[in-house]
């Protein structure tokens, strides 16, 4: 069966055929568009999955390197004798981050120096006694920046230094910094 032209076009005048036309449009629109979605919403990342607080403690250089995000999934950071807990920061600290090599490390001189360098890092304590004075002021404004960002965790021990017993009493403390979390 074959329709001819002037035929069409006697069809297409029809207000039924044209009514018709326009409701199939609207559902073939409205079908792409709830697909759209259904693509969107299958393509989205897994929300991440959120640590809970870790319990103030202390650490010794290789006790802070299992932080590294990958080893574990959290990412401590140790900066002038404190640990910091960067987790949040992973875009930066976390696998592949431009400051990835930080992760479990001690990174003061780093940051004393502004560099990113993982040669930089002593594998063995780092006491900084040959910073200069620029070095100094530098590694302490990192680190009021990364204290006003991150929760303090604990201190970062130098060999032969005891882990402090933070359970009991608060007063003991003595780690300076607010605990609490910060949302930014
Ligand atoms: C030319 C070199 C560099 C450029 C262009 C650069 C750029 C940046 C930018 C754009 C940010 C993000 C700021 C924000 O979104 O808040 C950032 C953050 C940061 N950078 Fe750099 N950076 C450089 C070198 C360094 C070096 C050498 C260090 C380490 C000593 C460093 C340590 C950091 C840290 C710690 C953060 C903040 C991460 C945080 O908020 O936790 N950067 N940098």
């Amino acid at each position: 069966m074959s329709v001819t032209v002037a035929e069409l076009s006697t069809y297409l005048t029809c207000p039924q055929v044209q009514v018709f036309l326009v409701v199939v449009l609207i559902a073939v629109i409205i079908k792409s568009l709830m697909q759209r979605q259904d693509e969107a919403v299958a393509n989205e990342a897994e929300p991440e999955e959120v640590l809970p607080p870790m319990e103030k403690r202390d650490f010794t250089l290789a006790e802070l390197a299992i932080y590294n995000g990958k080893d574990d999934p959290r990412i401590l950071l140790g900066i002038n004798g404190k640990v910091y807990d960067v987790t949040r920061g992973k875009g930066f600290y976390g696998p592949g981050g431009p400051y990835g090599v930080f992760a479990g490390r001690d990174a003061s001189r780093c940051f004393a120096t502004f560099s990113t360098d993982a040669s930089v890092i002593k594998d063995e304590d780092d006491d900084l006694s040959d910073l200069n004075y620029m070095q100094m002021e530098s590694l302490l404004e990192w680190e009021t920046q990364i204290s006003e960002k991150y929760v303090l965790v604990g201190k970062l021990l130098k060999s032969g230094e005891q882990h402090t017993n933070y359970k009991g009493d608060e007063s003991e403390d003595e780690v300076k910094g607010d605990p609490e979390k910060k949302d930014d």
